[in-house]
């Protein structure tokens, strides 16, 4: 299953993505295509060492959203795309986009979604005082991080903790999760009913 990895930043995720598929852990799922909103990031210097394509689609381009997704998604049917993934990908995408890609574009949040959806989930676990905060992986679809979840780990926050420690001891997490989640939405294990998912496995019989 060919996939688009969408960044906007140093994309520590996409390089756990990369590096998965280098190994082989991530087949049948091949990463088709690096996709930036902004133009030099970290991410792209990733993509391009790893020799992926990749392409900056700069957001700020187009007057509306619905021009900048269209962009978008020109280029990942010119790549033959047919899921995707968002890593650190800091923009939110409409139905015009997500209706694209039924069940299958995901994400990684660093927070146990419901709790802290947006930007600053990491500020926000620290500022509301939770002991426990973690990774949520989740199928994207109109609703900001709203759609239904796929994978959690937990992460402890620690006394003294700050957004950028909590962040980077989630990071640890995700860097193992999201990779796992691709390689079993390629590999069809992935059962959604309503909001719930459950991993189903093909045993050989
Ligand atoms: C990741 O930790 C991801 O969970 C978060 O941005 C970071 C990007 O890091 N995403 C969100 O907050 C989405 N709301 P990376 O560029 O190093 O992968």
């Amino acid at each position: 299953m060919r996939f688009a990895v969408l960044v906007s930043g140093s994309g520590s995720n996409l390089l756990a993505l990369l590096e998965a598929e280098r190994s082989g852990a991530l087949a049948p799922a091949q990463i088709a295509v690096v996709v930036s909103n902004r133009p030099g990031v970290l991410a792209l210097e990733r993509a391009a060492t790893f020799g992926k394509p990749a392409h900056v689609v700069d957001h700020r381009a187009y007057s509306d959203r619905l021009g900048f997704e269209r962009a978008l998604l020109d280029l990942l049917q010119l790549h033959q795309v047919e899921a995707v993934v968002l890593a650190g990908f800091m923009r939110v995408l409409t139905a015009q986009f997500t209706d694209r890609f039924p069940l299958r574009i995901v994400n990684t949040h660093p927070s146990l979604l419901p709790a802290f959806p947006g930007a600053h989930a990491t500020a926000d676990a620290v500022a509301h005082g939770v002991k426990v905060s973690g990774v949520t992986v989740h199928f994207v679809d109109a609703t900001l991080d709203g759609g239904p979840i796929i994978a959690q780990r937990t992460v402890p926050v620690e006394d003294g903790d700050d957004a950028t420690s909590l962040h980077r001891r989630i990071q640890r997490v995700e860097h193992q999760l999201l990779p796992e989640v691709v390689a079993q939405l390629a590999r069809g294990q992935l059962l959604c009913e309503g909001r719930v998912v459950r991993q189903v496995h093909h045993d050989a019989q």
